[in-house]
């Protein structure tokens, strides 16, 4: 595998473009139009690919794996065995490990409107068993879609949680995403402790801060929640040819929109709060708490150690296969 730095930009006629690099396969880019046509950047994120492979880099645009989340103790069982995974976050597992998905150089292969890359992860890798051949294809449509589309393979059992990590904010000029109004098809959500590993409690939205079935302004809704929002949604219609999206942002003023369709059965809706001001990014701009949020469209946090979950274990002979599709429009 190549461990020099490639990026390949895909383009459509509606004025959308978005540029990858094979670093954590990244999305370094994504320039969405506005309510005049204006295209502007929609992700937080760096100037260059090099300054992706900083410890201080919190997930920009990356695929987060082998395991995306949290793993209580980065501990699980599996054919009898137990696991231990790198603890990097607290006591727990976050992300893969030290060296996760993101921190791999992948092969890039472009088409005229899509860029598939590709990372085996070995047998060990971050302490999860077996070869995992893992597939990604970004493909933009000429509808402002841009579609991620995940395939993952494996020569032993081993668990897996893929999810894009990109942090969007619909409105460049503004330092935060307080004014982005969001709703989430979801009637429950996965209570956590405080250390974000689940308590194994599903409970219901309705009358507290979770409920976001209604969209609601971001500022508005963000002191009643602790610490920022950080939770696992469970998505009421799973699906990418769903009727309705699992998740709409809008910003007012641009008119800017991002609904989000996925097969995948939650969303971690992740509103920035670990950014405090000292990160660098795209042209010297500083990225102050709630600068974006990300919708990680994902399995459970934990899940390979809550069997009441739906099932993360991957085996061979088997197919991982999930798609999202951010969908861009103006309202
Ligand atoms: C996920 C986690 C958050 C945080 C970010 C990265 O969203 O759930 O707690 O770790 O990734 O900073």
């Amino acid at each position: 595998m190549s461990n020099d730095f490639l990026q390949h930009t895909i383009g459509n006629r509606a004025g959308m473009s978005v540029t990858i690099i094979n670093y954590g396969a990244t999305i370094v880019q994504c320039l969405v139009p506005d309510a005049d046509g204006r295209a502007e950047e929609v992700t937080l994120g760096f100037d260059t690919p090099q300054e992706y492979t900083q410890p201080a880099n919190p997930y920009f645009g990356c695929v987060a794996g082998r395991y995306a989340n949290r793993i209580a103790r980065g501990r699980f069982q599996l054919g009898g065995q137990t696991y231990q995974l790198p603890i990097n976050n607290g006591p727990n597992t976050l992300h893969g490990g030290l060296s996760g998905f993101n921190r791999k150089f992948w092969s890039m292969q472009a088409e005229v409107n899509s860029i598939t890359l590709e990372y085996i992860s070995p047998d060990g890798d971050e302490g999860f068993p077996g070869t995992m051949t893992t597939r990604v294809t970004y493909t933009l449509t000429e509808n402002n879609e841009l579609k991620i589309g995940y395939v993952a393979t494996t020569d032993r059992p081993t668990v897996v949680n893929l999810t894009n990590h990109a942090y969007f904010n619909l409105a460049p000029q503004e330092a935060t995403i307080g004014q982005h109004r969001i709703q989430i098809d979801a009637n429950r959500y996965v209570a956590v402790d405080d250390n974000y590993i689940p308590t194994g409690q599903l409970p219901d939205v309705t009358g507290t801060a979770m409920d976001l079935r209604q969209p609601v302004t971001i500022d508005e809704r963000l002191p009643q929640v602790e610490g920022g929002f950080d939770h696992s949604f469970i998505l009421n219609r799973p699906g990418i040819d769903a009727t309705q999206p699992a998740v709409v942002l809008d910003h007012p003023r641009s008119r800017r929109r991002l609904e989000v369709f996925t097969s995948q059965p939650a969303v971690q809706f992740y509103t920035g709060n670990f950014l405090d001001g000292t990160l660098t990014g795209r042209k010297g701009v500083r990225y102050p708490q709630h600068a974006g949020l990300c919708l990680e469209t994902q399995h459970y946090p934990d899940s390979p150690n809550h069997s009441s979950f739906p099932g993360t274990v991957l085996r061979p002979g088997e197919q991982f296969y999930e798609q999202t599709i951010y969908r861009f429009s103006i309202h």
